[in-house]
């Protein structure tokens, strides 16, 4: 059995050395995206490993199936970038890692929140000028806000448990409510009531086409005035020219992104020499309410344990028995 991984950093690189030859199965291990030029470095392999924000190549599952490969394993969580319904109809089994840690992600959103009710971005401008003045930039106690939570699955879970530690009250929307929270009460009727009543909006679901620019232009002139956005999930769930709006017209207070929605060739790209061309996230950087991260919210060295040794024992699962408990092709 021969697996190959594409994307890989350094950083992982321990893990599935490990994983091979304890398994004693051989895995290439290649730096470069799975694109259009590299699809064809797959053939001769059973599993091919990836992990990508970015569009996978069309007809990448026709020639999988072509090349007899067995399965696609994710290394990450989400599935928008992939076309399942081409997956299933070449019967290409996909995997992903449901579960790598949620507290990674969760942890992330609930300190960018208290980065931006503290003020840090600006008393560290300060400091840098040496003005080691307090006021006017008082700050917020998380205790006294209501902190809205889109998205109830693993993290938005893990989220609350941490806010609720904090003392904050919690109110949360799903489409599926999850019966356990359900009990809790902490459920609000619909988006709109989330929205109005939330003094920090929280984003933990995945975007699907349904869910493209959930916070949008009415979404934000629906929400309390001072209100504050964290976006850990997916960078198409909100409209950036509308946040950036709702920003200038202080409607929103502060925002942090560690994802955003044109971010495939700007985010975990050293574009020290080359300048990017999108200028409401240059506008959006400047900003010292603005918290811009280049999702890194999952990168912990547990998650991305985690995201190897579970993508490969997912791939090794479905080789071996046809089967594996994390198929999103089921
Ligand atoms: C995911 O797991 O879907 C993430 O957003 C992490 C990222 C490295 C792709």
């Amino acid at each position: 059995m021969k697996f190959i991984a594409f994307d890989v950093r350094d950083d992982e690189k321990p893990y599935f050395q490990a994983w091979a030859k304890q398994n004693k199965i051989e895995v290439t291990l290649d730096s470069g995206v799975l694109d259009e030029r590299t699809l064809k470095k797959t053939t001769g392999y059973d599993a091919v490993l990836a992990l990508q924000t970015r569009s996978y190549p069309e007809g990448m599952f026709e020639f999988f199936k072509k090349q007899g490969i067995k399965v696609l394993s994710i290394r990450n969580v989400g599935v928008d970038n992939l076309d399942l319904t081409a997956a299933k109809a070449s019967q290409i089994p996909v995997t992903n890692v449901p579960a790598y840690s949620p507290n990674a992600i969760a942890e992330f959103s609930v300190t960018q929140l208290l980065q931006l009710l503290r003020q840090t971005t600006i008393f560290r401008q300060k400091i840098a000028a040496h003005d080691f003045r307090w006021a006017p930039f008082i700050g917020e106690e998380l205790r006294s806000k209501t902190v809205g939570v889109i998205g109830t699955g693993r993290i938005g879970k893990a989220a609350i448990k941490i806010y609720q530690g904090f003392g904050a009250r919690v109110i949360a929307y799903d489409l599926y409510p999850d019966p356990k929270l359900k009990s809790q009460g902490i459920y609000v009727p619909t988006l709109a009531a989330l929205l109005q009543q939330a003094d920090v909006i929280t984003l933990h679901l995945p975007a699907t086409a349904q869910d493209c620019y959930l916070l949008d232009e009415k979404a934000f002139s629906q929400m309390k005035q001072g209100v504050y956005i964290i976006n850990t999930a997916r960078g198409i769930l909100i409209e950036s020219k509308a946040l950036l709006a709702a920003l200038k017209n202080h409607r929103v207070a502060g925002a942090a992104l560690d994802t955003y929605e044109n971010e495939n060739s700007i985010f975990n790209h050293d574009l020290r020499a080359q300048p990017f061309n999108d200028p409401i996230l240059a506008e959006l950087l400047v900003q010292p309410n603005v918290l811009i991260t280049p999702h890194i919210a999952f990168y912990t060295k547990t998650a991305v344990e985690n995201m190897v040794l579970i993508a490969l024992n997912s791939a090794k699962a479905v080789c071996q028995q046809g089967k594996s408990d994390n198929l999103v092709t089921k």
